[in-house]
């Protein structure tokens, strides 16, 4: 039994061994993907077993002519067939290239920068591929958040993040950080190079300070606004017209029905109370009186 346990353990061994002795050249063919942000900076790892004398080496870039954006040539850099576009924006870990590691860096991203490289290395008279990388660049924008005009209860609010390249995810959060429930994200499809999602949601009373935000993987843009508690009133504010309008028709009809009924007792009173009623109270003034025995809007 552990006669058989020790050669399944050997073989596992072997089978270790074998795969990190054929990992070199399986990962130079099998392109790994690195996603970075427009601005930022990135690494495209490449690294090659210690070696004694550093070899001339090069990062190349698929589709664009001369392709070469770092070259490596007798212990420094090399500009002459570098691509203008990566003037200034390329290195190598200078540090670490002793100890094989030829990952190029690249500064300042662009968009024009996503693509296939080749980190290769001149052996004798050939060269060889060290490492295949995709490089994907993602541009993102600060996501724009406006109030909508809207008849329902509550503030509504919309969020835009505008033509990210990959595809983000919208979200509303409150000042506790908690997700406010939003209608469902949509996408822009328009624009094929580029993704534009809208996102709305109706704000309750209580919230006032609100984060957009915009998220891709692990990259967030915010964008906060703070709420005016008035703003949360604006539609209690309607609300409080429409009372003030309904109070005065039946303060007036009120007003009416007394003036009738006095009119069928004393003559001469009902024709006083009639004239007071339309010379001296003015609608607004019917108004600030309703009004003002309203609650506190917002609460
Ligand atoms: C760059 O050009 C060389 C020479 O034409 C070619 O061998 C290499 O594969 C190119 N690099 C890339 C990443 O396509
Ligand atoms: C190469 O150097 C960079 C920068 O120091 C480091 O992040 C990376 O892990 C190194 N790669 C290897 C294979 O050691
Ligand atoms: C965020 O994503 C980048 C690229 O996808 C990755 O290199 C980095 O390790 C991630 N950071 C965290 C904290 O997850």
């Amino acid at each position: 039994m552990s006669l058989i346990r020790v050669s399944v353990a050997h073989v596992g061994l072997l089978f270790l061994l074998a795969c990190s002795s054929c990992s070199g050249s399986a990962s130079a063919d099998v392109p790994r993907t690195i996603t970075a942000y427009v601005k930022e900076t990135t690494l495209l790892p490449c690294s090659i077993t210690h070696e004694d004398d550093l070899p001339t080496m090069e990062w190349s870039k698929e589709g664009i002519t001369p392709n070469i954006t770092f070259l490596y040539r007798d212990g420094c850099e090399t500009f002459a067939e570098k691509n203008p576009d990566f003037l200034h924006r390329t290195n190598l870990v200078l540090d670490n290239l002793k100890d094989g590691n030829l990952s190029q860096i690249i500064y300042n991203l662009r968009l024009s920068d996503g693509g296939r490289y080749q980190c290769r290395t001149l052996r004798g008279r050939r060269w060889q591929v060290e490492a295949t990388v995709d490089l994907v660049v993602v541009a993102v924008s600060e996501p724009k958040l406006t109030v909508v005009p809207s008849a329902g209860d509550g503030v509504l609010l919309q969020c835009k993040a505008e033509c990210w390249s990959s595809e983000p995810t919208v979200m509303f959060l409150d000042d506790q950080g908690n997700e406010i429930k939003a209608k469902d994200p949509k996408r822009d499809e328009a624009l094929a190079r580029c993704f534009t999602v809208t996102r709305r949601a109706t704000l309750q009373a209580g919230t006032n300070r609100v984060i957009c935000r915009a998220k891709h993987m692990n990259k967030t843009r915010d964008t906060e606004m703070y709420i005016p508690d008035n703003w949360m009133s604006s539609c209690s504010y309607i609300i409080a017209i429409v009372v003030t309008i309904g109070a005065t028709f039946l303060f007036t009809c009120g007003l009416c029905l007394c003036r009738d009924r006095l009119c069928r007792k004393h003559g001469d009173i009902g024709k006083s109370i009639e004239h007071f009623s339309q010379e001296q109270i003015k609608p607004d003034v019917y108004f600030i009186v309703v009004s003002s025995s309203l609650p506190a809007p917002h609460q």
